[in-house]
């Protein structure tokens, strides 16, 4: 299937940078977990994580799996819970992290589970925002790029499995 770069490599890394250096001014000195969703975030996550390093954040890392809500969600709103965190987030601040906000009801969800292993703050950063898709009053605390609804891949995002290593954003032709 033919991709067409919308976002460069180039321009992906200047703005992981710009908004590392937003996170670090609001996570600076307090003691933070990073929480990435699998899979779509693992590029993204892998890359924020250093530039937050070099800004001076120091934070633990770990993963949560949730099921999608394309089988499930829409129907129960509920999302189950494949694999959890495994630290401890009480009395930190937990930094969820995903590779794209679409309806919003991914990241709805895992707050909400979040919220009850009791962090002392909870804040979500996405790297791409489709607010046109929302289905629910999710709004991100941190994004580094707004998006229009177009079918994006790469740089962790898929397409049926696929895609996830491209080390650009591109829209898939579909045709
Ligand atoms: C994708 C993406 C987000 C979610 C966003 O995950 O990684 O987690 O959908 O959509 P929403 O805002 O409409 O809930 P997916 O279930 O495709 O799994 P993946 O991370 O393994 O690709």
């Amino acid at each position: 299937m033919k991709h067409n770069v919308l976002i460069s490599e180039d321009k992906i890394a200047e703005k992981v940078e710009e908004l590392a250096q937003k996170v670090a001014l609001e996570l600076k000195g307090q003691p933070t977990i990073l929480v990435g969703l699998l899979r779509g975030s693992v590029v993204f996550l892998s890359d924020l994580m250093r530039r937050l390093y070099i800004h001076g954040v120091f934070p633990e890392v770990d993963f949560m799996a949730v099921s999608s809500y394309k089988e499930s969600l829409e129907s129960s709103g509920m999302i189950e819970v494949i694999q959890d965190m495994r630290l401890p987030v009480e009395g930190k601040t937990v930094l969820l992290v995903d590779d794209i906000a679409d309806t919003g009801l991914t990241l709805s969800e895992v707050k909400k589970i979040i919220e009850k292993k009791n962090p002392a703050k909870l804040l979500t950063c996405v790297l791409l925002d489709k607010p046109s898709r929302r289905k629910t009053d999710l709004k991100p605390d941190f994004s580094a790029f707004t998006v229009d609804d177009v079918f994006v891949v790469g740089y962790g995002l898929d397409a049926g499995d696929r895609f996830r290593y491209l080390p650009y954003l591109a829209a898939l032709d579909e045709e």
